[in-house]
């Protein structure tokens, strides 16, 4: 099925190509002006050079010949030479329905599909989940949900820091708090015990503790690198350490994740892609790429094209040990084993930005993966506070998610019992799922790259451009064709009528929308692009309820319109929230 421009620009190239003009001109876009148009062709501006005719006068050619089509309404020359479009309510109604019975809606992505990775989540295992990580999370399985609608195949990988000094950290705390534990006795040959030496609240206690007291210590640092060092190659005790950290430690995560509604299809960390770094880097010094500066082996980055000096990579240090950038290169390494994926998507803090482009040049220059193979940084910025800076609890300390959920859920709770509509229980349990819509819509209405300004007042907001008013659009439908159906209204066989409104032809004009705005959304990997499109259809939808009586109108087949168009809505709507990880209550 074509795109509604598509379908547009077919009528306006036939007409080119009869009036003797290049069908490229046939150029169709949305109004910028539609207090005159919904869609306008701007190609007799551009063609007036070639042919050396006054634009005005292409333009009036075209809309001559077009004046007997079926899709328009009115089709207008204005000077100097534009073409301004109204689409006629048949077209559009027909092309409504169309959309009502073809997949996807019509959405269909042109391209071959891919193997996708997506890298996403990259919380550090043993460390607290910081508002960072919730913002690769949300915006990650968005961004994943849309390329599996494309028709990619798509992995979802949650890439954890599980092999840093954080555990180090951990095993000398440990150390020092329970030296009778057998890790801990360089005589001890049994067996290690099954059971982790800590709960996860204790974990979560001593992973700060050991932080804030290598600050003070330098001993304790130094020993804290000595044992990372160990754990690195493979020391048994520390293994068995790290063995019990990642588990305690990976449940609680999941725990965590599962309530955002982020699922992962991969829970691999740092540490898989160890037993590929020493042949990945013998490898780059033996082909000349990888030298030697200051005792670390490094790579040049710098291109021509460069507008300024990027730094080269550093694959090892000085003292033999891997970085940040070594281990990512070698998941590369194991992705390419494993998976083959033809594009990899990277989420994280946009300040990672030099290390992802170092990281992605090395990885071509090292031949790691196919020349051709896509390689993108998603990178995003910070969620602020209202005071601009980025965003902390109010004693100051990092916000734990689970706190962040409570506090949105509460805001969305309170709101709810101001309506006093649903029982304390239901509106608890739907609270749950609007708290956390609001949350994410909060988040993935922002350009991704964009700061934000964290306010829970106004995402659980239930009016304005917030989850909370999009959810209760939907269920505001649910509630009407659940009426319709009550008295006996039948969902089969329904179409949709030319509109009779202007109010019901602006729900059609932004529902036909939709397979643009999924190209747009897909290609630029963009999340924000369906919360725009969802803010209108649902201020579509919103403004022909109020115009509209559906459920009171006298004439059957005029209702079975309303109630197709409407039930259009709610799916399309559904399936947009859906590739935003968001979920709609029934009531609210
Ligand atoms: N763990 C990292 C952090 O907390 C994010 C990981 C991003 N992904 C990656 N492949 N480097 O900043």
């Amino acid at each position: 099925m074509n795109t509604i421009v598509e379908a547009i620009t077919e009528e306006l190239k036939k007409a080119f190509a009869e009036c003797g003009y290049d069908e490229k001109y046939a150029k169709v876009s949305l109004s910028n002006r539609p207090d005159l148009c919904e869609y306008q062709c701007n190609g007799a501006m551009a063609a007036a050079k070639e042919y050396k005719k006054a634009p005005f006068m292409i333009a009036d050619e075209i809309v001559e010949k077009l004046s007997g089509s079926t899709l328009f309404k009115s089709i207008e020359s204005v000077k100097p030479g534009f073409i301004n479009i109204i689409l006629s309510e048949d077209f559009l109604s027909s092309y409504i329905n169309d959309m009502s019975t073809a997949e996807k809606f019509g959405y269909v992505n042109k391209q071959e599909p891919k193997t996708v990775i997506v890298d996403y989540g990259g919380a550090n295992a043993a460390k607290p989940l910081h508002v960072g990580h919730l913002r690769s999370a949300v915006i990650g399985e968005s961004v994943k949900r849309i390329q599996k609608y494309a028709g990619n195949k798509v992995i979802g990988d949650v890439h954890l820091g599980d092999w840093g000094l954080q555990m180090g950290l951990i095993i000398e705390e440990l150390r020092d708090r329970k030296p009778e534990l057998p890790y801990f006795d360089e005589s001890f040959e049994g067996e290690y015990p099954d059971e982790a030496p800590f709960t996860i609240s204790e974990l979560e206690e001593i992973y700060p503790a050991a932080s804030a007291k290598s600050k003070e210590d330098e001993k304790f640092m130094e020993r804290a690198h000595q044992s990372t060092l160990k754990l690195q190659s493979g020391d048994r005790a520390c293994t068995a350490i790290w063995k019990h950290i990642m588990a305690v430690s990976k449940a609680d995560l999941k725990k965590n994740y599962d309530n955002l509604n982020v699922e992962f299809d991969l829970w691999k960390g740092e540490s898989d892609a160890q037993p590929y770094i020493p042949d990945m880097v013998q490898g780059m010094i033996d082909s000349g790429l990888a030298y030697e500066s200051q005792g670390a082996m490094v790579v040049d980055i710098q291109e021509e094209t460069d507008t300024k000096e990027l730094p080269p990579c550093i694959v090892r240090k000085s003292d033999g040990a891997a970085l940040y950038a070594t281990s990512d290169l070698a998941t590369l390494v194991e992705r390419e084993k494993l998976y083959k994926p033809d594009s990899y998507i990277y989420l994280a803090d946009k300040r990672q930005e030099l290390h992802f482009t170092q990281v992605f040049r090395v990885a071509k220059k090292a031949g790691i993966v196919k020349e051709n193979a896509e390689m993108t940084f998603l990178g995003f910025g910070t969620m602020n506070g209202k005071d601009g800076k980025p965003f902390k609890t109010r004693s100051g300390g990092v916000m734990r998610l689970e706190h962040l959920i409570a506090d949105i859920g509460e805001a969305v709770y309170r709101k709810m019992m101001e309506n006093r509509s649903l029982t304390e229980e239901e509106a608890r349990a739907t609270a749950k799922i609007v708290g956390l819509a609001a949350l994410k819509y909060g988040d993935l209405s922002n350009q991704a790259s964009k700061d934000y300004v964290f306010d829970v007042d106004r995402f659980a907001s239930f009016e304005g451009n917030t989850g909370p008013y999009i959810l209760y659009t939907i269920v505001r439908i649910k509630s009407i064709l659940n009426k319709y159906t009550e008295n006996g209204g039948s969902m089969d066989n329904l179409s949709v009528n030319p509109a009779a409104s202007q109010t019901e032809k602006n729900l059609m004009l932004s529902l036909v929308k939709f397979a643009e705005v999924m190209e747009a959304a897909y290609e630029e990997k963009a999340p924000h692009k369906i919360c725009q499109f969802i803010y209108e259809v649902s201020n579509a939808l919103n403004g022909f309820y109020h115009d509209t009586k559906i459920l009171a109108e006298p004439d059957e087949n005029k209702q079975k319109g309303y109630i197709a168009l409407i039930s259009l809505t709610k799916k399309v709507l559904e399936q947009c929230i859906d590739l935003l990880g968001i979920e709609c209550p029934d009531r609210m």
